[in-house]
């Protein structure tokens, strides 16, 4: 069952596998030397978990640094919490199974921890193709064949909206344990929250920060300065504290640190609402609502 609003730093999902709360983006996070700097940065300050996709073209990278830092910080590979994603492109029959197996091979740690189909359609066709639906039931199939093998410890969605929720419940073998979107409070997906705990899985969160514009509003800015944190840490507290998964993104060792510093302190009621009610109906990255 997905736990809400717990102050603990993991989530137990739907299957019994625990998944930190926070983890790090790394979306943009590009070229051998920049993702191992970054992931020294966040293992040395406590980060288990990392978001990576095919999509991203770093899995590769991420999985070589990963396999080189373990050692020097006294980790081992059930330490780690690594989440990839379906590419687009690879939905469907033979295609996903493919694209799942490419990942694997990719990030070469063994098995995942968790996969989630990135996007509800496939990539070169039309929004309203009405192919749509069976590229996602095969794609999903794929994945719960490959958790079933032990390649994926929890497999999840990315991107769905509750329509496409509703669509995949009845007939799933396995219920997704995780649905990462975008929320943060520009976005404030409350029905789609409400949704996922109703049918325990973890919403986890992607664009906290706004891709970095959520930081200089005058809100977020208040709210820290009131509290003595950075506007980043108040973003993330506002989710984690809805017992919503974060993951971050940053190159900056410094701010890797900071984004994960979200446990010793508390939002008051008053100032969830002030964040809560910057709901502005914004999508910083993309929105699946026009996906059939
Ligand atoms: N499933 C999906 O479709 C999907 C879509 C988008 C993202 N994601 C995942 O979610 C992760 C996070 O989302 P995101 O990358 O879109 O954006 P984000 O985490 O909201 O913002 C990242 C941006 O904020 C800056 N930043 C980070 N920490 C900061 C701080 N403390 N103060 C000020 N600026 C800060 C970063 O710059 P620096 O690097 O210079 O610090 C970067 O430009 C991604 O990396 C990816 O793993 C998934």
């Amino acid at each position: 069952m997905a736990e809400r609003g717990s102050e603990m730093e993991t989530v137990r999902l739907n299957n019994g596998v625990e998944m930190p709360l926070v983890g790090l983006g790394t979306f943009r996070l590009q070229g051998y030397e920049t993702v191992h700097r970054a992931l020294d940065a966040a293992l040395g300050q406590g980060y288990r978990a990392v978001d990576t996709a095919a999509e991203y073209g770093n899995e590769a990278d991420i999985g070589r640094a990963l396999r080189e830092l373990l050692p020097k910080h006294g980790l081992a590979r059930r330490d780690l919490f690594v989440t990839s994603k379906l590419a687009p492109r690879d939905m469907g029959w033979g295609a996903a199974e493919a694209g799942c197996r490419h990942s694997l091979e990719a990030l070469g740690l063994g098995y995942l921890d968790l996969y989630l189909v990135h996007w509800p359609g496939k990539q070169g066709h039309k929004s309203q193709d009405p192919r749509n639906p069976s590229w996602r039931r095969e794609s999903w199939e794929a994945m719960e064949r490959m958790q079933e093998a032990g390649s994926f410890r929890a497999i999840g969605v990315s991107n769905y909206t509750e329509g496409h929720l509703r669509e995949m419940l009845p007939t799933c073998r396995i219920a997704p344990a995780v649905l990462q979107t975008e929320f943060h409070p520009r976005l404030v997906q409350r029905g789609l929250l409400d949704f996922c705990t109703a049918h325990s899985i973890h919403l986890q969160a992607y664009s906290s920060l706004g891709q970095g514009e959520l930081v200089a509003e005058g809100t977020v800015l208040g709210v820290a300065a009131s509290l003595g944190k950075t506007p980043a840490q108040v973003l993330l507290r506002w989710a984690v504290q809805q017992g919503v998964g974060v993951i971050p993104k940053s190159s900056d060792p410094q701010r890797i640190g900071l984004n994960r510093q979200l446990f010793d302190f508390r939002l008051g009621q008053e100032q969830m609402d002030l964040l809560s009610a910057m709901h502005s109906n914004t999508h910083y990255c993309w929105d699946p609502g026009p996906v059939v």
